[in-house]
């Protein structure tokens, strides 16, 4: 099954600005992602996104949910039509208008999946962020505490067992730190920091 999106423009540049609301963001995530762990893993990116834009970004409060957007909805489309991922959550957003940066951001946030390369710095914490922090939740899992006294070395340690979250692409979180020019030891620091605060 291909998901090679075939395209490197997205969106009407119109649109530069426009997002949805934040109550028709969360109505559509209601009304296509079912799955109770896709949607906390959706929302767990979509604050990691904010809490990036905010305190590395520096953005104003339009930019923030900018970002925020793009985190909730990038998987919007995995759990009821996997073929069509992320075909399917583009192309609506495209119908409804949205800002072509947002809509880059999903279209390039598995540019070994969608053949799409991450481009500005929302692209790329979208992709960094997105693989690791599966990961660290997966971690938080097996832990009894969660994520409370959670290290960067047993995450680490984690990273380097191949069977433990073994669905996680070890090269896609080393090309998504290259490309963003964070180091790993960073990003993984910054999402056991900020995780936990999803429920
Ligand atoms: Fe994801």
């Amino acid at each position: 099954m291909s998901l090679l999106l075939n395209r490197s423009r997205f969106g009407n540049a119109d649109n530069s600005g426009k997002t949805l609301s934040r109550v028709e963001a969360e109505a559509l995530f209601q009304e296509w992602v079912l799955n109770p762990r896709l949607q906390l893993h959706m929302k767990q990116v979509a604050y990691l996104m904010k809490c990036w834009a905010i305190e590395k970004e520096q953005l104003d409060e339009a930019g923030q949910w900018r970002w925020e957007m793009a985190g909730l909805l990038h998987d919007a489309d995995w759990d009821q039509w996997p073929e069509q991922h992320c075909k399917k959550i583009i192309e609506e957003l495209e119908r409804r208008n949205v800002d072509p940066e947002i809509i880059h951001a999903i279209a390039s946030h598995g540019p070994n999946h969608f053949g799409v390369e991450p481009e500005t710095n929302m692209d790329k914490m979208l992709f960094a962020f997105d693989e690791l922090s599966g990961l660290v939740h997966a971690y938080s899992l097996m832990r009894p505490g969660g994520y409370d006294g959670m290290e960067l070395k047993g995450v680490k340690k984690r990273l380097k067992e191949k069977s433990f979250a073994a669905n996680v692409s070890r090269e896609d979180i080393s090309d998504a730190c290259t490309r963003a020019g964070i180091g790993l030891d960073e990003l993984i620091s910054y999402i056991i920091a900020k995780q936990g605060d999803v429920k």
